[in-house]
């Protein structure tokens, strides 16, 4: 028996379970892994609240993890026991142990800890896909990252920067303003407090932004439309206010043939060639140390209540991580 964090009936904090489950043995494709540190993600709060159904119930909440491989199944040959691996997968990493798929498992080099791997796996493939792909930011773009003091946030700021754009962030606090700055945002404003549109208005001397990263969701809508150029790009990758509902179209006409994307991670690593391009993107500017890791909450896996509380009242800035 291993312990677990599991989720019984979707709901409030309150419904994570800490308690103990049986893991077997791995089957075709798979590998067994003792965890030694699990990343938390705003993505665990939508499956815990069933704003995005989980696919079976109960289930061991979490999707992305760090440690060191136990066991392998049948048909995996690239992957052996004593391998250091990190992934991004489904459901199930709330846990001491777990299986995973080998296929979305990768090696960690020997520079990456596997505390800085759970605190970057889903963020940091997250910030190279927008940044790189959705996307491409390039040298002199001035750009808007909503919440750029969050996990996504703070690694996007410094990768965006090293890219040579000027970012402008937005924070709820000053203290998350000056943590911005000092990963990257050229500029922060305080949405709680001030007009963003009329401040990236300000900052841009009137040029507006070519995209704007938002994983706020509902509360910074529809005021990111009106921080793009003509035929910018609004990139909605999450929901941390809550979703945007009713989008009418026309919106995009009337504010300047604005184009929209809502994309996923799991879109943009689904085969196995990009999940390690992305990857092995995200090692080297790490490993290179234009962007660190700001790991800056650990919390025992019992307290996930604890922890999905701090998260969802926006008391944790950069990566959360459970030390196993
Ligand atoms: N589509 C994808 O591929 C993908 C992948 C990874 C993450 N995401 C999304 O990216 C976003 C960031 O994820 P994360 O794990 O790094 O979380 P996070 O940014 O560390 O936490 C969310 C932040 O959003 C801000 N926020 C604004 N309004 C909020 C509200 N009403 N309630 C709670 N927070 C609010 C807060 O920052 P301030 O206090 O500074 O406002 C908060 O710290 C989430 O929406 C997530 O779903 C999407």
């Amino acid at each position: 028996m291993v312990a677990a964090v599991r989720v019984h009936k979707t709901g409030g904090p309150e419904v994570l379970t800490y308690e103990e489950i049986e893991v077997g043995a791995p089957g075709q494709g798979q590998v067994k892994i003792k965890q030694r540190a699990i990343g938390l993600n705003f993505i665990d709060t939508y499956f815990r609240s069933g704003l995005y159904p989980a696919p079976s119930m109960p289930f061991v909440a979490g999707n992305e993890g760090a440690g060191e491989v136990t066991a392998v199944g049948p048909g995996v040959t690239d992957l052996k026991a004593g391998d250091r691996v990190a992934y991004v997968a489904g459901l199930g990493a709330y846990a001491t142990e777990r299986l995973l798929p080998a296929d979305r498992a990768v090696k960690l080099p020997d520079n990456i800890s596997y505390e800085q791997a759970a605190g970057m796996m889903l963020k940091g493939m997250t910030a190279e896909y927008l940044l790189n792909r959705c996307f491409k930011v390039e040298k002199g773009m001035t750009i808007l990252i909503h919440a750029a003091a969050g996990g996504v946030g703070l690694i996007a700021c410094q990768w965006a920067k090293h890219l040579g754009a000027t970012v402008i962030g937005t924070v709820g606090s000053k203290e998350k303003a000056e943590l911005a700055k000092a990963n990257g945002a050229a500029h922060t404003i305080l949405y709680r407090e001030e007009d963003f549109v009329a401040r990236v208005k300000e900052i841009t001397g009137g040029k507006l932004c070519p995209v704007v990263y938002d994983g706020v969701g509902k509360a910074t809508f529809p005021g990111s439309l009106d921080c793009l150029q003509p035929r910018g790009l609004f990139v909605s990758y999450g929901n941390a206010s809550g979703p945007i509902e009713g989008m009418n179209l026309g919106i995009l006409s009337q504010k300047g043939s604005l184009y929209v994307t809502r994309p996923t991670l799991n879109t943009y690593t689904a085969s196995r060639e990009d999940l390690v391009k992305t990857a092995n993107n995200l090692f080297d500017v790490v490993g290179k140390g234009a962007v660190k890791i700001p790991v800056n909450h650990t919390y025992a896996l019992k307290d996930a209540r604890k922890a999905h509380e701090d998260l969802e009242s926006r008391k944790t800035t950069g990566s959360v991580i459970f030390k196993v």
